[in-house]
């Protein structure tokens, strides 16, 4: 076994960005009847996954229907919108506990799906989002109007009185034909206004379309960030030129920001700003589907307001939180969630800069995420919810090595973390009275495989630091050449660090 540099288990240390089986002790603070955790390792902290059962709903959970949907958290319960305009009341569990809790938006799928008119069902009418604030629930979707065979993208508010969902505003109608993918329909409030998304809907991507450069065409509601005015009820176009906003977070210094799918590359983040202009489809980082030739012209960005961050290639980016009060670590961070990357992106801005970007990687299509105080829960494309918590900074490895740094003998080979596929040797994470040979490490030598019935105790780790070779013969395990008193401290230093994790 050659002598392994300690900065390779930096690197174990750095690349342990995958989610790992998480199987110590439960720990303080994690709901009991959680089915499993997991941990995932983020450079400052670590973090704590939660996934809960697919929820139990033909709607919800069907083939047909899973993907899409939106939910918020109120009185300490999700309210989860389906794709579909159903509106039901789930623990935090992710477990309904009150089917149709709100009134059903009706989005007439079912007579869409007999419009002659259709010529392609890339998508049925569709809910986006929902949001409370003011005392009310407000609701985005598209809606299929049977009497003109057209489709109508609408923001509706739920009246308490007569458990209603009246529209606040409804758009021009679109040919039915028409209709596909990319129709945004974020919502965030500000004081006084309602901003909301609407997606090109594809209108600026299939060239034998009837209002080709719909994002850049003033007067119509697509490919824009609109607003309406609480108070007045007025609708305004507030931005123009955008593909498919699917994320629109309001932030605490009065910001607005909108993740936007790009074209094929170019996914983006973008401060938006009252008449400002973002490029579609004359400009953007991604290229053409039939070719890698670049939208629009290479210093076109210059003509255009440019945005905070792209994303090369794309991620399909949805919607993005703030973080406040999740983790010191991580406070006033954007959190932004990915469709196709199936990951969080923590970014780390200072005002209108993006100091880094840090990919988490979670392994689901994320449609949509909420923070709920030291929790963040994810609404997963596979009919699920997942929650997230804090486990605090990971400063254990120098800690526990500036307190037992005979350690340091082992750390040149051994993490103190989970294993993953590139370890150099199996975790010491909870050696203590764990079994023999039973870490994620993949080149345990035969004889390790041979022992794995008995258990790490004292006496075993003394005698197998001392001399692994007449411990388990064969073992790739090198002789450290460690005297009676260091390895007796090396395993009481093991025995000390017992359940710390990181
Ligand atoms: C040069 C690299 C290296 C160093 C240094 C090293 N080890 Fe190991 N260790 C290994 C390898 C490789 C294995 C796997 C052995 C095998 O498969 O035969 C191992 C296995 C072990 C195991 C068994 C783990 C299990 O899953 O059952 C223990 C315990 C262990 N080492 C403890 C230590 C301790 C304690 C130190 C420091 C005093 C240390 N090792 C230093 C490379 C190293």
């Amino acid at each position: 076994m050659p002598q392994k540099q300690k900065t390779s288990t930096v690197h174990g240390f750095i690349l342990s960005l995958v989610i790992l089986a998480f199987s110590a002790v439960p720990r303080p603070g994690l709901a009991t009847s959680a089915p499993h955790s997991e941990i995932l390792l983020s450079e400052y902290i670590g973090l704590a996954i939660d996934t809960y059962p697919k929820i139990v709903d033909d709607d919800v959970n069907s083939a047909k229907t899973i993907g899409g949907g939106a939910f918020i958290i109120k009185n300490g319960m999700l309210v989860l919108a389906s794709r579909t305009g159903r509106i039901h009341q789930l623990n935090l569990h992710g477990k309904i506990v009150k089917a149709n809790y709100l009134p059903s938006i009706d989005l007439g799928a079912q007579a869409f799906k007999k419009s002659t008119h259709i010529n392609y069902h890339e998508s049925l009418p569709r809910l986006h989002d929902i949001t409370f604030a003011n005392d009310t629930y407000y609701a985005t979707y598209d809606k299929y109007n049977e009497k003109i065979d057209r489709i109508q993208f609408e923001l509706a508010e739920l009246k308490t009185k007569t458990s209603k969902w009246v529209p606040l505003y409804t758009s021009p109608p679109i040919d039915a034909r028409y209709y596909t993918l990319g129709n945004g329909g974020k919502m965030a409030l500000a004081p006084g206004y309602i901003y909301f998304s609407v997606g090109d809907n594809s209108l600026d991507r299939k060239n034998n379309l009837p209002s080709d450069f719909a994002a850049q065409n003033p007067t119509v509601p697509w490919g824009k960030i609109n607003r309406i005015n609480l108070k007045s009820g007025a609708f305004e176009v507030y931005s123009i030129g955008h593909r498919n906003p699917q994320g629109l977070l309001a932030t605490a210094d009065g910001s607005l920001i909108a993740s936007e799918h790009g074209p094929r590359g170019g996914d983006e983040l973008n401060i938006i700003k009252q008449s400002s202009n973002y490029g579609w489809p004359s400009q953007s980082f991604g290229t053409q589907y039939d070719s890698m030739i670049r939208f629009g012209k290479a210093d076109a960005e210059k003509q255009f307001a440019i945005p905070l961050y792209a994303f090369i290639p794309s991620i399909a980016p949805t919607q993005l939180i703030e973080l406040k009060g999740f983790d010191i670590n991580w406070e006033g961070d954007l959190l932004l969630a990915s469709l196709k990357a199936q990951s969080l992106y923590r970014i780390k801005r200072l005002a209108d800069k993006v100091l880094y970007v840090e990919q988490l990687m979670i392994g689901k299509r994320i449609r949509d995420i909420k923070q709920h105080g030291k929790k963040i829960f994810l609404l997963t494309d596979d009919g699920s919810f997942m929650s997230i918590t804090s486990l605090g900074a990971r400063n254990l490895n120098t800690q526990f090595l500036t307190k037992f740094p005979i350690l340091e003998r082992c750390t040149q080979c051994h993490s103190f973390e989970k294993s993953n596929s590139l370890s150099n040797a199996p975790s010491l994470q909870n050696i203590y009275g764990r079994k023999i040979g039973v870490d994620n490490y993949n080149n345990y030598s035969t004889g390790f495989r041979n022992r794995q019935s008995d258990i790490w105790n004292e006496q075993s780790l003394y005698s197998f630091i001392r001399d692994p070779g007449s411990f388990i013969s064969g073992t790739s395990m090198p002789r450290l050449s460690l005297t009676e008193r260091q390895a007796k401290d090396v395993v009481d230093a093991l025995k000390a660090i017992q359940n710390t994790h990181y």
